[in-house]
């Protein structure tokens, strides 16, 4: 058995996917970015907006490398994390990357409150996500497993995650 591994855009139901998955299977539950607030005692908003990106993307290599692959779990990681090699290669090495893939236009709608979100809080929202998905999206698509999830539920979306990787 190996871990879940969630991995898409902000908006994307990372969090919400993986905490249905988590109950229904009974595994723990690990959000990237909770750890990443815990360990620095600082929300995400204000790692990046007082110490910078680069900063908060260094802690959150720490934390993605520091999981350890004894107890499968269910991981999300924030938007971001997989643009760096070694995490998404490392992810792929302890569990089943799965991508939530989601259009922008989708994505604007579920990224309304900005208030978590310093990386969409500047400028045109929607052409901040379609600009940021068109560089992210070739390394998405390296996932083991692709979910389409613009029109179903978190609950669609996570049964067929279940089901997909036979969980
Ligand atoms: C980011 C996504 C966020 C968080 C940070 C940066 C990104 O997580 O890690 O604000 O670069 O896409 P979610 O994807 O969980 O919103």
């Amino acid at each position: 058995m190996e871990h879940v591994i969630l991995v898409g855009m902000m908006g994307a139901g990372k969090t919400t996917v993986g905490r249905i998955i988590s109950y229904t299977t009974g595994r723990s539950f690990i959000d990237i970015d909770q750890r990443i607030e815990k360990q620095t005692g600082m929300s995400i908003f204000e790692i990046i907006t007082k110490q910078g990106e680069d900063y908060f993307r260094r802690i959150e290599k720490d934390v993605v490398l520091s999981l350890s692959p004894k107890l499968p779990s269910v991981v999300s990681t924030g938007g971001g994390a997989v643009m760096d090699k070694e995490i998404f290669s490392f992810l792929k090495s302890i569990g089943k990357v799965v991508y939530l893939k989601v259009s922008p236009v989708v994505l604007f709608k579920r990224t309304a409150n900005t208030e978590t979100r310093p990386l969409l809080k500047e400028g045109n929202r929607l052409h901040n996500l379609q600009d940021l998905l068109s560089k992210r999206e070739p390394r998405y698509l390296e996932s083991d497993v692709v979910i389409e999830a613009d029109d179903s539920s978190p609950n669609e979306v996570a049964d067929k995650i279940i089901k997909r990787l036979e969980l």
